[in-house]
């Protein structure tokens, strides 16, 4: 079975081609390489030992849109490609608008016309805005309060509209809490650009020596240490949570959203901590003001995922941190 994979070269959609790849799903990546490298693809390749199909292009180009479909017979794609850093998204709204929703208009106009109408989508944890309680179920209230969120948001709703108009749609609104780790082959893993924005690959960096120390973005918020909480996942898990959306929506039609987190919150102290365990690693740090827009806690209700999809989160936390670290030593300079 063929499955398209818009941004497969990136940090969850490689681990994913991976999990297709290994369960004898036939993979067309396409992605152009504005957040990622063309060696993650060749990596996932000697990973798996298997070959995917892949065209470096612009999804916001509809001619290759177009081509893709036309030469492939494909029955189901998982759409990771788009723009992720909530800071740049505050500088830059136009661009993340037109990549992220644009993007996904081309793309479903195309599905649509070529009578491919089973999506899994990434959504993000970021739709629910200042959550009034945790854990997180779907049913919870959603907002944005950045244009990041809100372009996730917008698609949410976009989907919502196709499916209401078009009843043979059938699509997995997948909402990720915070994916961290890596693939156990250390082979593939996070990459991101200049200084990380999120916890884990700055606490890498700090461990191998690229950065002095983590600032901990407040330490008085109304959690058991005084530091954020969030749902940290293991990537592999999550990306086999998109094995298991993708044979729900083989199966039926209809439009659903699902949390994927483990429902177990860690504070930035406890990964820290459970860091320098895993790695015997001392990560020096000190706190500093909140960041702008955080909240304090931060987890999923996951029972949904479990329940429908059959999915749950296998790893922990400590095979988060040995696995992140593994792909830092291994790569100090990425790919
Ligand atoms: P990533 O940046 O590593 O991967 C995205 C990939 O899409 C990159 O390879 C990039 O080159 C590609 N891409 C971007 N725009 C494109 C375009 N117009 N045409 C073709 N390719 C394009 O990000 P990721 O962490 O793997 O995230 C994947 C998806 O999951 C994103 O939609 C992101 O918003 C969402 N998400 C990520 C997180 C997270 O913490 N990583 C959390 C929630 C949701
Ligand atoms: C961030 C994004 C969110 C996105 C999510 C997953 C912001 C404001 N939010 O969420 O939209 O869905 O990533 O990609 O960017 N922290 C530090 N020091 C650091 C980095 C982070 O103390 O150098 C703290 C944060 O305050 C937070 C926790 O670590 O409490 C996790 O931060 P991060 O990895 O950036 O994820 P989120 O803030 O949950």
């Amino acid at each position: 079975m063929e499955i398209l994979v818009t941004g497969g070269a990136g940090y969850i959609g490689s681990h994913t081609c991976v999990e297709l790849l290994n369960s004898g799903y036939d993979v067309i990546v396409v992605d152009n390489f504005s957040n990622s490298k063309p060696e993650s693809l060749r990596r996932v390749e000697e990973i798996t030992g298997k070959h995917l199909k892949f065209y470096e292009s612009d999804i916001l180009d509809k001619a290759i849109l177009e081509k893709i479909f036309s030469e492939n017979n494909i029955e189901a794609v998982i759409h990771f490609a788009g723009f992720k850093a909530v800071g740049e998204s505050i500088k830059t709204p136009i661009l993340y608008y037109h990549n992220n929703i644009t993007g996904t208009l081309i793309l479903c106009t195309e599905m649509k016309k070529h009578n491919v109408k089973r999506l899994v989508f990434s959504s993000s944890a970021t739709v629910y805005g200042m959550p009034k309680s945790v854990p997180i179920s779907e049913y919870f209230p959603l907002s944005a309060t950045n244009p990041y969120g809100r372009t996730k948001l917008m698609i949410e709703t976009i989907l919502q509209d196709m499916y209401s108009s078009d009843k043979e749609w059938s699509i997995a609104i997948l909402r990720y809490f915070n994916p961290i780790g890596a693939h156990q082959s250390g082979r593939i893993g996070e990459d991101p650009n200049g200084i990380p924005n999120n916890l884990m690959p700055f606490i890498t960096q700090v461990a191998v020596g690229k950065r002095d120390k983590l600032n901990i973005f407040g330490g008085n918020y109304a959690t058991h240490d005084g530091t954020g909480v969030r749902d940290y996942i293991h990537v592999v898990d999550l990306a086999k949570g998109h094995l298991s959306a993708l044979e729900k929506i083989m199966k039926t039609s209809g439009i659903e959203p699902y949390n994927l987190g483990t429902g177990v919150g860690y504070s930035v102290l406890d990964l820290v901590k459970n860091f320098e365990k895993a790695t015997n690693k001392k990560i020096p740090y000190v706190i500093t003001a909140p960041r702008l827009g955080d909240i304090a806690k931060c987890y999923a209700n996951p029972i949904k995922a479990k329940t429908i999809l059959k999915w749950s989160a296998q790893k922990n936390i400590q095979d988060m941190c040995i696995d992140a670290w593994r792909f830092q030593v291994n790569n100090p300079n990425g790919y």
